[in-house]
């Protein structure tokens, strides 16, 4: 099977249900959804759509967090991005579901900027690339649309002098046989890059440090991310915190077909960036997304179309919030009335305007970002 790790080139069929074996965690239950759609109802929203399609899958904890929260002992979101680059649709889906838990829950997002791991993890990324990526990939989160007031973001870098003394308290409970097992690392691994998941796991406490009281800690990422967490829920209770508790997803494929969308995999030519204009995805879409119809029009009009492989239907499923226009358009390819490049280009609308509205976010997050940045010396 297809390895799933924060570093590994996903191409392939993921099998999901085996991560949840395999990583620990628990299925996302209809019990579970009901009771995330009582408390979106209390602030008039809907159960997400990424809940409803299975996009958001499984979970460590959420029930805890529930408890917790329905008892008053409010929790804190916690997630981030590794600066390697321009940010890509598939970073979208994490965070898209983190603003809809943010506006259902009405919690503070932490948000972790590693540019300290992008450096130790790619042999042709220099610091200062890495650390001028973070405050550029920041517009993005922003743009995404937190409450700025409730958003804090910190690049390690710079943050460095509040983090690393809590890193090392966790580095010290961690050994290099565990990481190795995890991580596959070698004998030829730096030791930054052994030493990374420290730096990682410190978000999940510093809220309680800096309160002075324990605070639930949530956070919501693609299962890539998983292995640094189980290290980290591992070591916290040793350290008298809480386990952070977690939501995962799955990758949104790259348009060629399943695996995981990412910047520098095989696949990369085919990433859509929310950078990108609207030409250009238009030309991605049509050239490389992985069509589920038939090879003529003829058998295409007879047959229908395959939804299950067919990459601008499977995208859809991620952006079309829509059920019944979602239901309607499958309808209409499986039954061949449809035809795969009329699919594309309903694809093509649906993320343009999104893409758009993303842009023009960003720039307005300019102004913003001073007031959601933690740091403990100045960025110049
Ligand atoms: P990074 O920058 O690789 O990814 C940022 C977030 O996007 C998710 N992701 C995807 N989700 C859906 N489809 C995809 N194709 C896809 N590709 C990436 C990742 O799972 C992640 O949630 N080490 C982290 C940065 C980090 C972090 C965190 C992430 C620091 N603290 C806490 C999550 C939670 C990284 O390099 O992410």
């Amino acid at each position: 099977m297809t390895k799933v790790d924060p570093w590994a080139d996903i191409q392939g069929k993921v099998d999901y249900d085996k991560l949840i074996k395999d990583f620990g965690t628990e299925k996302i239950d209809q019990k579970l959804m009901q009771r995330l759609e009582q408390h979106a109802k209390h602030k008039g929203l809907g159960l997400h759509h990424f809940l409803r399609r299975g996009i958001f899958f499984s979970h460590r904890d959420m029930k805890w967090i529930l408890d917790e929260y329905e008892k008053g002992n409010k929790f804190y979101l916690y997630t981030g991005r590794g600066p390697s680059g321009d940010v890509h649709l598939g970073h979208l889906v994490p965070w898209m579901f983190t603003k809809w838990l943010q506006d259902v829950f009405d919690v503070e997002l932490w948000f972790q900027m590693t540019d300290d791991e992008k450096f130790l993890f790619k042999a042709d990324l220099s610091l200062e690339e890495a650390n001028r990526l973070a405050y550029e990939n920041a517009l993005d989160v922003l743009a995404v649309g937190f409450d700025p007031k409730k958003t804090k973001i910190f690049v390690d870098t710079d943050y460095a002098a509040t983090l690393y003394p809590l890193a090392i308290q966790i580095a010290k409970r961690l050994n290099f046989t565990t990481t190795k097992a995890v991580f596959g690392f070698s004998g030829e691994t730096n030791v930054g890059a052994i030493f990374y998941t420290s730096m990682q796991s410190v978000p999940c406490i510093l809220p309680s440090v800096l309160a002075k009281r324990n605070i639930p800690c949530l956070i919501p990422y693609a299962i890539d991310q998983d292995a640094h967490f189980r290290i980290t829920r591992d070591i916290l209770p040793k350290l008298g915190y809480y386990k952070p508790a977690a939501i995962h997803c799955r990758f949104l494929p790259p348009l060629t077909g399943p695996g995981k969308m990412s910047t520098t995999g095989s696949s990369k030519d085919s990433t859509i960036f929310v950078t990108d204009d609207a030409k250009t995805i238009r030309k991605k879409v049509m050239r490389w997304a992985f069509s589920g119809g038939k090879d003529t029009v003829e058998e295409h009009r007879k047959h229908g179309g395959n939804t299950d492989v067919d990459m601008a239907f499977q995208w859809l499923t991620y952006f079309e919030p829509d059920d019944e226009k979602l239901a309607y358009i499958k309808r209409q390819y499986e039954s061949g009335e449809l035809l795969s490049g009329e699919l594309k280009q309903i694809l093509v609308d649906t993320i343009v305007p999104i893409i758009d509205e993303h842009q023009k976010r960003r720039e307005a997050a300019r102004k913003v970002l001073p007031q959601v940045l933690l740091k403990d010396r100045r960025h110049s």
